[in-house]
């Protein structure tokens, strides 16, 4: 196994790369590839600062950590060749027509049955012949094949997977042309009745080709029975070869279609036998090349130190040059990846990196890692730290769905024009005493609120009148003191849920999560289930550090941008004013009329990345990706901030401009690469409830105030402080309020 370690001047390079992994294998002993060059621009170097920092001392403490280098896209390491692939059909058609006039040719040199007996074979004396055995090898010959050309249209790599399938297939039948016209053996048995010979009748000869081409080859699509292809058997060479295709082109897990198709091929191969349809040795000699030709070509193809090592025998054969010319640019095994062969959604084609592990390949990277301390603290139960499988699937399942109730949206959104009510009330106080006012206290306090009443529908006591900005003493107060003792606090809570449960009348999530439990217990009948009030701490606590820091930070950046970017700021208000007028509050029904509001929140969230390596990912079983063997285990670190930074993906990447995201009719446009909250299946769970309140928080406040930066101060940095989330660093702004009373 080969790493590079990750040194101090290979960090910047690291977020760049789409994955950070705790060990992995380097293919084809490759011991470095040279890290891409990060972007110079002193901007972006200075807008990663934070980031790197926290990185730095993340890594200083883990040293056994490494980098794997993603190769320089523009050196494609499985270039497709689609023209070799084309060249490679050619020649496979060549070969099979060429196998069809040798047959046609060794058929008129066949011995009468009469004067030259079968042959002595011992697995004739031993199994009577069943005239429709050979019928069933055909069927399964084309069910094989079948199923090889429908796996063959969704593998990504098909170009490289068809040419050695071609090339192969052609070489083996060449092979056969060969055998076939040096040694002409009598028919393996009486009851077979070839066709007449033509002897020189040369327009019947071609006119029985294009039969057999038509056929297939088969003798079932054919009238006429050809005698003479002996040596050896082209069934056995296709049941074979299609059988080692599919399973070498398709996932190591799935066994059991790899064992439907070997009992296929294998019942088919016993069938020719068991029909008399050829020898024996015709079938042993023809599993024989096929499988050996197979192992060779692949062997050389995936081990690329053959390809230079002067120890390399296979290197002289004769098809070492053909070999050459279709592999040289080939660099790396094949992956084992599918896409949709026609490029619909259009999307499909554009996977970058972490789209390709995370939602391609969901089933491998969709674990998280067991990191003790993580395990001391969650027991691996709730969501985010969940082990990938049943159980996580059951529960975020059940919150999912729960969040998005009918009910819990209303009450969401109802509590959302309250907290925020009791925000722009004191702001307004604020703005009337002329002090900078910073707003930290205030959104946590917020969202923190909400999340409790959505949750757990209790509240903390309402704030009284005049609580002073800076510390919100009462609020905070309770708020710390909740969260020093968030434990009991959050099982004194479930125990009184379930004390006072009205099963017919669920009020909130643990409400509904407590009748759900009961409906486990009763469908299990006494047995465990993941369902428990255990469990449901652990979810509960999930939710409330996975929403709260992410959407207060990203309300806090959103309003840093807006007084960055007066111009925006003023955009927005003027679109709110608009739509939404200045008599009532902005709803969830006025964000389809609010683009331009939708886009700035979008583009903070892009800019930023408040979640910006995301939450680590494991890969559960030892696999291969784009290249490189992956060791069940790894550690992977979804890079979202550098999806949302690629200058290969988005202009100016380092320039705020919402503008990206709407088209030249002010609509919306979807960005494939906007990732904020993470993709594949462990895409954040609260996606659609975090946009919700970001809207309906921004826009109430945008509506009701403008924010400015204290001319007195200087600029806070825009790097943001990387911690579990990326944080803005403190500043604070000049509230001016836009109408006469706060809301
Ligand atoms: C602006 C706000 C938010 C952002 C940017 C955000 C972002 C993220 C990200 C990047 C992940 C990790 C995805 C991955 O592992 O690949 C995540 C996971 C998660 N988020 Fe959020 N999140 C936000 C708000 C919320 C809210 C409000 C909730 C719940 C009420 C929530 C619940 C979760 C949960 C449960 C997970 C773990 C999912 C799993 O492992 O299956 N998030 N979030």
């Amino acid at each position: 196994m080969s790493t590079s370690r990750l040194h101090d001047a290979d960090i910047v390079d690291a977020l760049d790369t789409c994955v950070t992994v705790d060990h992995a294998e380097l293919p084809n002993g490759l011991t470095h590839v040279p890290p891409t060059g990060a972007e110079d621009g002193n901007s972006n170097h200075a807008t990663q600062g934070g980031l790197l920092r926290g990185l730095h001392k993340c890594i200083q403490k883990h040293r056994d950590y490494v980098k794997i280098p993603v190769p320089d896209p523009k050196t494609d390491r499985l270039p497709l060749e689609w023209w070799k692939t084309g060249v490679a059909f050619i020649y496979a058609t060549f070969n099979l027509v060429l196998t069809t006039v040798v047959i046609t040719v060794v058929h008129e040199r066949v011995p009468d049955k009469e004067t030259s007996p079968p042959l002595p074979d011992k697995f004739f004396d031993y199994i009577d012949r069943v005239p429709w055995a050979f019928t069933v090898t055909e069927i399964n010959g084309m069910v094989l094949v079948g199923l090889w050309f429908v796996q063959w249209l969704f593998l990504k790599y098909r170009a490289i997977a068809g040419r050695r399938f071609f090339f192969l297939m052609g070489t083996l039948y060449l092979y056969r042309c060969i055998t076939m016209y040096i040694t002409t053996l009598p028919v393996p048995g009486k009851h077979m009745t070839c066709a007449p010979k033509l002897y020189g009748d040369s327009q019947a000869k071609v006119h029985r080709i294009l039969q057999l081409i038509s056929g297939g080859g088969l003798s079932m699509a054919s009238s006429d029975l050809m005698c003479g292809d002996f040596l050896y058997s082209g069934h056995t060479v296709m049941l074979t070869l299609t059988y080692l295709f599919i399973k070498e082109y398709s996932p190591r897990s799935f066994w059991w279609y790899h064992l439907l198709c070997w009992l296929l091929s294998i019942v088919g191969v016993v069938c020719i036998l068991v029909a008399h349809d050829h020898y024996s040795v015709d079938v042993v000699v023809a599993y024989f090349i096929t499988s050996r030709l197979f192992c060779w070509y692949h062997t050389m193809a995936n081990v690329q130190e053959l390809k230079t090592s002067p120890h390399n025998y296979l290197k002289n054969t004769w098809w070492s040059p053909v070999f050459n010319f279709f592999e040289r640019n080939v660099q790396a095994p094949v992956p084992c990846t599918f896409c949709w062969p026609i490029p619909w959604p259009p999307s499909c084609l554009k996977n970058s990196c972490r789209r390709d592990a995370l939602t391609n390949r969901a089933e491998v990277f969709s674990d998280r890692p067991d990191i003790p301390i993580i395990t001391i603290l969650t027991k691996r139960r709730g969501i985010v730290c969940a082990p990938y499988g049943t159980v996580w699937r059951q529960q975020r399942k059940f919150c999912h769905t729960a969040l998005r109730n009918f009910r819990l949206s209303k009450l969401s959104a109802e509590s959302c024009v309250k907290e925020l009510w009791f925000v722009k009330s004191e702001l307004w106080k604020l703005s009337r005493e002329g002090c900078n006012v910073d707003l930290t206290p205030l959104i946590s306090n917020a969202v923190f609120q909400r999340h409790l009443l959505r949750l757990l529908r209790t509240p903390l006591q309402p704030p009284g009148p005049g609580v002073p900005h800076q510390a919100g003493p009462h609020v905070q107060g309770e708020i710390r003191k909740v969260e020093t003792d968030i434990s009991s606090f959050l099982r004194a809570i479930i125990a009184q849920h379930s004390s006072t449960l009205d099963p017919d009348n669920p009020k909130d999530l643990i409400d509904l999560y407590l009748v759900e439990a009961a409906r486990q217990q009763e469908r299990v009948g006494g047995q465990q289930t993941s369902f428990s009030e255990d469990y449901l701490f652990y979810v509960i606590s999930d939710l409330f550090v996975a929403g709260t820091d992410t959407t207060t930070n990203t309300v806090l950046w959103a309003l840093l941008y807006m007084c960055t970017y007066p111009q925006v700021q003023e955009k927005v208000q003027a679109e709110i004013d608009s739509v939404v007028g200045s008599d009532r509050e902005p709803s969830l029904e006025d964000k389809a009329s609010l683009p331009f509001t939708e886009a700035t929140i979008m583009e903070v969230q892009r800019m930023t990345a408040v979640v910006p390596l995301a939450i680590p990912h494991m890969a559960s079983e030892t696999t291969e990706f784009r290249g490189y063997t992956i060791p069940k285990g790894t550690v992977i670190i979804p890079n979202l901030w550098s999806v949302h930074r690629d200058p290969t993906v988005w202009k100016d990447p380092d320039t705020f401009n919402p503008c990206r995201f709407l088209n030249e009719n002010g609509q919306m446009l979807r960005r494939e690469c906007f990732i904020p909250f993470g993709i594949g299946r462990r895409v954040c769970m609260g996606e659609q409830l975090a946009r919700m309140e970001l809207f309906l928080i921004l826009s109430g406040l945008m509506q009701a105030f403008t924010f400015t930066l204290p001319a007195d101060q200087p600029p806070p940095p825009m790097h943001g402080r990387f911690g579990l989330t990326l944080a803005p660093c403190p500043y604070t702004v000049r509230v001016v309020p836009r109408r006469a009373r706060p809301c």
